[in-house]
């Protein structure tokens, strides 16, 4: 058994800045699946939300983030996090991280921070690095973990569940003390022990067929915490990004909001203009808004995706403020600056998550969880663009103050091995790669942007079968990652599917043809799960 003073379960921005945090203070471990860098966060593009300019105030910053959220954010969060968040950039930019800048104009060369500016944004306020925010981001919070002799990272090693003081039969409240964690290369299960563990895991974007997410996000945290008992709130609320890269040979490549932020527009594959009739706001509006109105003009026309079309910018301009999308678009024989880039909306973005309050702290005492993981009440029932990378700044550092405030449990029980099935037949890995897909095309099919009650009960019914058939594989054969991501994508389509059949209305994300509108009642209601 392994026994640190502080375990992390991912490595995205919330694990490493909250590792950072407490690192000073005992030894801690970082759990991650992949390699250190390969997270949601190294592919973040536009940037992080915060008010940085004279022009900009926290309470415009509020507003358009309760506004995005359609009645659901809890407003106290959203102002903490709002509030915290210039400072928190301050720390990040103190360890090494350079965001992009522009010369001040008739300021003889002096220089400012250069804000960009994405749906739903009433001002020019998000912090980037070209567009490629995430990769520097990582870059930075990695190379300041190298250097903190405190921290170890265990790559390749996959949380599989965790371990409460209740799934140990012990007497008295439950806690959570360790997890149990696959080694991938030594193909053995090991335990980590410790009385605080933060769930910084990330979202489930590989639930859908379509995603922009790396393939790491398969919902583990969720899965996981649900599993030992924490509350899991708002999973209904899924976000599409409205422009992901049209292309078969294209995985899940992003093109940044921040396009349409310099003027970027929609256009049908006929060249026309489509979103004035939708919003005010047209291409820039919120999210949920702009890809409902793309799934709408697709089913309408028959159309396999949409344009968007920003060739009026100049060729120079887009090279330097884009060269991440401008070369990957290049690689795939689409010049941007001459040619509308072909795009459909993607899964994107996990709003709901394990119920955290602003210091990351869930029900089950010892257990914490930050970032996309986690649900905070900042997004409400839609994220406003960016909002993510900054909510993960900020409560990871809350959380690694109130970890280190808190009075650690004196006793510390005897966890025991873990036990697994024995069998190995390979012959059943067609099956567990069919499972993954026949999963992944029926959320996209039956619960994505457009919802039915029908739907979702069909969906309801396979899903429960489907995780039948997974839980026999789990408990006869040895486990795999690909049998645990299985295990956990399931569990997680489940989530989404009872919260969206919970939630007799349409807000935000969750849109319902049977219920078309919002019904007040629901204003301020969250959906919340818990294991019965
Ligand atoms: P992640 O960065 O996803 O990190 C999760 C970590 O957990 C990974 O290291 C993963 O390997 C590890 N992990 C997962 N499961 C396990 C397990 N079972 N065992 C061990 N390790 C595990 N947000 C913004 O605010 N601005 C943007 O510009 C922006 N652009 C985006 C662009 C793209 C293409 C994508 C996909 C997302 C974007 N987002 C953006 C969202 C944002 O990037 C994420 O919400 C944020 O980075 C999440 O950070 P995190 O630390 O919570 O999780
Ligand atoms: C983007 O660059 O469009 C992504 C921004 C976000 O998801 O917040």
């Amino acid at each position: 058994m392994k026994q640190f003073d502080f375990i992390v379960l991912g490595s995205g921005i919330a694990g490493l800045s909250f590792a950072l945090q407490v690192a000073p203070h005992g030894r801690v471990a970082i759990i991650t699946k992949k390699n250190r860098a390969e997270s949601n966060t190294n592919y973040a593009q536009g940037g992080i939300a915060a008010v940085t300019s004279k022009e900009d105030t926290t309470e415009m910053h509020v507003r358009d983030t309760l506004e995005a959220g359609a009645g659901l954010c809890r407003e106290d969060v959203v102002r903490t996090i709002v509030q915290e968040g210039p400072a928190r950039i301050a720390e990040l930019i103190e360890l090494g991280m350079q965001f992009s800048e522009r010369e001040i104009p008739r300021s003889d060369g002096a220089r400012e921070l250069d804000l960009g500016k994405e749906g739903g944004h009433s001002k020019r306020r998000i912090l980037h690095a070209k567009d490629v925010t995430g990769r520097e981001i990582e870059k930075a919070l990695l190379n300041a973990v190298a250097r903190q002799p405190q921290i170890e990272v265990f790559e390749n090693h996959f949380a599989i569940d965790l371990i409460t003081t209740q799934k140990l039969g012990r007497p008295g409240p439950n806690r959570c003390v360790g997890v149990y964690v696959l080694d991938k290369p030594a193909g053995v299960v090991e335990t980590f022990a410790s009385d605080a563990i933060l769930l910084a895991t990330g979202g489930c974007g590989k639930v859908y067929l379509y995603t922009t997410n790396p393939d790491i996000a398969t919902g583990d945290g969720v899965a996981m915490a649900y599993r030992a008992g924490a509350a899991v709130a708002n999973m209904e609320f899924i976000q599409f990004h409205p422009t992901c890269l049209y292309h078969p040979r294209a995985k899940s490549f992003l093109i940044s909001e921040a396009v349409r932020g310099e003027g970027g527009i929609l256009k049908t594959i006929n060249g026309n203009e489509f979103m004035a009739g939708h919003h005010p706001l047209q291409s820039l509006a919120p999210r949920d808004i702009v890809a409902r109105a793309i799934d709408s003009e697709m089913k309408r026309s028959g159309a396999t995706h949409v344009l968007l079309d920003i060739t009026h910018k100049p060729a120079d301009f887009l090279r330097e403020r884009f060269p991440n999308i401008y070369e990957t678009c290049l690689r795939h024989g689409i010049d941007m600056t001459l040619e509308p880039i072909p795009v459909v909306p993607a899964a994107h973005y996990q709003c709901g998550g394990v119920l955290t309050n602003v210091d990351g702290e869930t029900g089950i005492p010892g257990l914490y969880a930050v970032g996309e993981v986690a649900c905070t009440g900042l997004h409400g029932a839609n994220r406003l663009a960016s909002n993510s990378l900054l909510e993960a700044l900020v409560c990871a550092h809350r959380a690694g103050r109130r970890v280190l405030e808190r009075i650690a449990p004196e006793a510390r029980p005897v966890i025991p091995d873990w036990q697994s099935g024995r069998a190995t037949n390979p012959d059943e890995l067609v099956v567990i790669a069919h499972n993954w897909d026949e999963i992944r095309r029926l959320m996209w099919d039956y619960v994505g942007i457009v919802r039915t009650h029908k739907r979702l009960l069909r969906a309801q019914t396979r899903i429960a079968n489907l995780r039948g058939e997974i839980q026999e594989f789990y408990w006869d054969f040895t486990v795999s990652s690909d049998l645990l991501e299985l295990r956990n994508i399931a569990l997680v389509a489940e989530l989404i599917i009872t919260s969206a059949l919970a939630r007799p209305e349409s807000r935000g994300l969750n849109y319902n043809l049977d219920h078309p509108f919002p019904d007040p009642a629901w204003a301020q209601r969250d959906t919340i799960l818990e294991r019965g």
